[in-house]
């Protein structure tokens, strides 16, 4: 059995890194990266994800663009995409003859699941190494055109992208939701839901006054109505459904 403090001290120092080194990635640590990607453990074994690593630069820039000109992209040494995926699933079920069911949101959630537990796996490895990065949703802004870029067979989407690279930072830690508002003991609790929400307010907008010298204060209450005010990535869906997802 192996115990390690270490580790609990590395997932609980977690910051996102969106600044790096001009420094190289080693492609044996890349290996031993994708290698905690694949222990990961997946919804009845079906390993719905591909991971694609990408140096170029001219493809980061252009997926710097496509995920909404997050200049970090283009800047660090290397950039992964973590795609859903189902490919291996179809030629199989056609070797065997088989049906391929995939029209309920189920298999959007199991693949979904898989990939980002194979992506924390994986951010989680390169800590290790002293790495930093970012996850990157943004991959979903223009999902056919990422698809288009990396020759994403039917059967996939582009779930999120992420930097890594050695980091050219030290963000302060982003405070979470406090503890009892995600915490439930036996059943769901709301009882306390208004005070807990207005402790997380305070705490999130100071700071963010702090980490901004006072150019912005909003907590995390008043980011999330602005957020959810709108609506995300509406043709997302007509691209999932190309992709050979019929969703009902
Ligand atoms: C699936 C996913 C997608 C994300 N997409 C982006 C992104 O496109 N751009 C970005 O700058 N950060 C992105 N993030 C990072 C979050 O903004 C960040 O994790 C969150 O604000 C908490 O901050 P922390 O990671 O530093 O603790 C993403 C995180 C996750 C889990």
């Amino acid at each position: 059995m192996i115990t390690s403090p270490e580790v609990r001290t590395l997932i609980q120092s977690h910051r996102s890194i969106r600044r790096f080194e001009d420094k190289p990635v080693p492609q044996q640590v890349i290996d031993d990266l994708v290698e905690s990607a694949r222990w990961a453990p997946s919804s009845h074994n079906v390993q719905a994800y591909s991971i694609i690593c990408i140096r170029n630069q001219s493809t980061k820039d252009k997926l710097q663009e496509l995920c909404g000109n997050q200049r970090y992209i283009g800047q660090c040494p290397v950039f992964f995409v973590f795609v859903m995926d189902f490919y291996r699933h179809a030629v199989i079920s056609e070797q065997n003859g088989s049906a391929f069911e995939v029209e309920e949101i189920e298999n959007l959630l199991v693949g979904s699941v898989d990939t980002a537990l194979a992506a924390e796996n994986f951010l989680l490895a390169a800590r290790s190494y002293g790495l930093g990065g970012v996850m990157i949703g943004g991959i979903r802004n223009e999902a056919a055109e990422v698809a288009k870029l990396l020759k994403l067979p039917k059967w996939t989407v582009p779930v999120m992208g992420m930097c890594i690279g050695y980091p050219d930072q030290q963000p302060w830690q982003k405070p979470r939701m406090v503890k009892q508002a995600v915490y439930h003991e036996e059943y769901y609790q709301t009882d306390e839901l208004e005070s807990q929400l207005a402790e997380y307010e305070q705490i999130s907008a100071d700071y963010y006054t702090k980490r901004t010298n006072g150019k912005r204060t909003d907590g995390w209450g008043k980011q999330m109505s602005a957020y959810f005010a709108k609506k995300r990535r509406a043709n997302l869906t007509d691209f999932i459904k190309r992709q050979g997802f019929p969703l009902k």
